[in-house]
């Protein structure tokens, strides 16, 4: 008798695949120009045609390893290919597929077209780009497992404000710093957000929504006074969704502003923290010379410490508590991390595990 085949074990702690992942804003990839970026560790081009259409391969010559990133876009009436910088052969930027090997003569039978590069699934909305990461990238069959992010609409149709911070550390700890509330007061102490001293009882209520969990709209904290430079009757709504994003919603009567936060996976054990921010109200873009320097001193104090809380993991390898209500978000966070990777393994419908909760601490 055979013995059963026994299916890898997905290692829980690594950034999750077949899952779209943040890389950059639109406007760091520009028409006819290619970047290159490692994420999940593996080498992406990142590529604008000079029509606007962007796209995304492995960023390795299927021919002798050179980076396809360091070459050309060629453009001549045929459709738009890469080509590599080392000895010419050209991939479709739609599909990563070989479309010309230059040194090849007419009287070759090579099956150019068998050559190829994996390419990914590649989603812009409102100036960011999302890149969809298989599993297995040379048996992924193109179709993604779940449909690319959207964001609200009626705000701005890109980012105003936008600072990226590199961080070092697993990837799970940089995320749970997107939802982890009892981190605030402390790390992120000025004058125009709050200091422990501050500290209140809060009260919030979740629900479960697309691929994470919601805080429902409320009037934000009485102690958030970077709330009150935009006035009103305000609301904040904020959102979680798989793998690392963190979308808070703030209006008024009139204005909504979008912030939005994701964790891109880039070499193992290095990630970065992107935020950016989209308004429709105009004093927000006068304030910007004010604001922007705030926005990344905020960032920075995340990015500083998780490189600081990885020296320790990294090197005596301590165990995480995740202790009551204040660390309930975390709990939730890998809780479906591991409901993605038993619904891949198991070949069925990811199923949302959060339920409809309140809970309390002091921030
Ligand atoms: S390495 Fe790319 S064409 Fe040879
Ligand atoms: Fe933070």
């Amino acid at each position: 008798m055979n013995a059963p085949i026994q299916k890898p074990k997905a290692d829980h702690t690594a950034p999750l695949t077949d899952m779209w992942y943040f890389a950059c804003p639109s406007s760091d990839v520009k028409p006819g120009k290619m970047i290159r970026k490692i994420m999940l560790d593996r080498p992406v081009l990142l590529g604008r045609t000079s029509q606007g259409v962007a796209f995304a391969m492995r960023d390795v010559c299927p021919h002798r390893a050179a980076p396809l990133s360091s070459g050309r876009i060629i453009e001549d009436g045929a459709a738009p290919t890469v080509q590599c910088p080392y000895h010419g052969w050209q991939m479709q930027t739609k599909d990563g597929v070989c479309a010309k090997i230059p040194a090849l003569t007419g009287t070759s039978n090579f099956p150019v077209e068998k050559m190829r590069t994996p390419s990914y699934p590649i989603n812009e909305e409102k100036g960011t780009l999302w890149v969809y990461i298989p599993e297995d990238e040379k048996r992924f069959d193109g179709s993604p497992a779940l449909p690319a992010p959207t964001l609200p609409t009626a705000v701005s149709t890109r980012p105003k404000m936008r600072v990226t911070v590199p961080t070092e550390g697993p990837y799970d700890e940089a995320v749970i710093g997107l939802v982890d509330p009892a981190h605030t007061p402390f790390v992120h102490q000025q004058w125009f957000w709050r200091t422990p001293g501050d500290a209140q009882e809060k009260v919030k209520n979740y629900e479960p929504c697309e691929m994470g969990f919601r805080m429902k709209a409320h009037p934000p904290s009485a102690n958030g006074r970077a709330y009150k430079l935009i006035g009103g009757a305000l609301t904040t709504e904020i959102e979680f969704r798989l793998p690392g994003t963190r979308l808070e919603t703030i209006r008024n009567e009139k204005h909504t502003i979008l912030g939005l936060t994701c964790i891109t996976p880039l070499e193992a054990g290095t990630s970065e923290i992107t935020q950016m921010f989209f308004w429709d109200m105009p004093l927000l873009s006068v304030l910007r010379p004010i604001t922007y320097p705030l926005m990344k001193t905020f960032l920075g104090q995340d990015g500083k410490i998780l490189r600081e809380q990885n020296e320790n993991i990294a090197r005596y390898r301590p165990t995480m508590m995740y202790v009551e209500e204040p660390d309930e978000l975390a709990k939730w966070y890998l809780k479906l991390k591991r409901e993605w990777l038993t619904a891949r393994g198991d070949e069925r419908s990811f199923e949302n595990p959060i339920t409809e909760a309140t809970l309390h601490w002091k921030t």
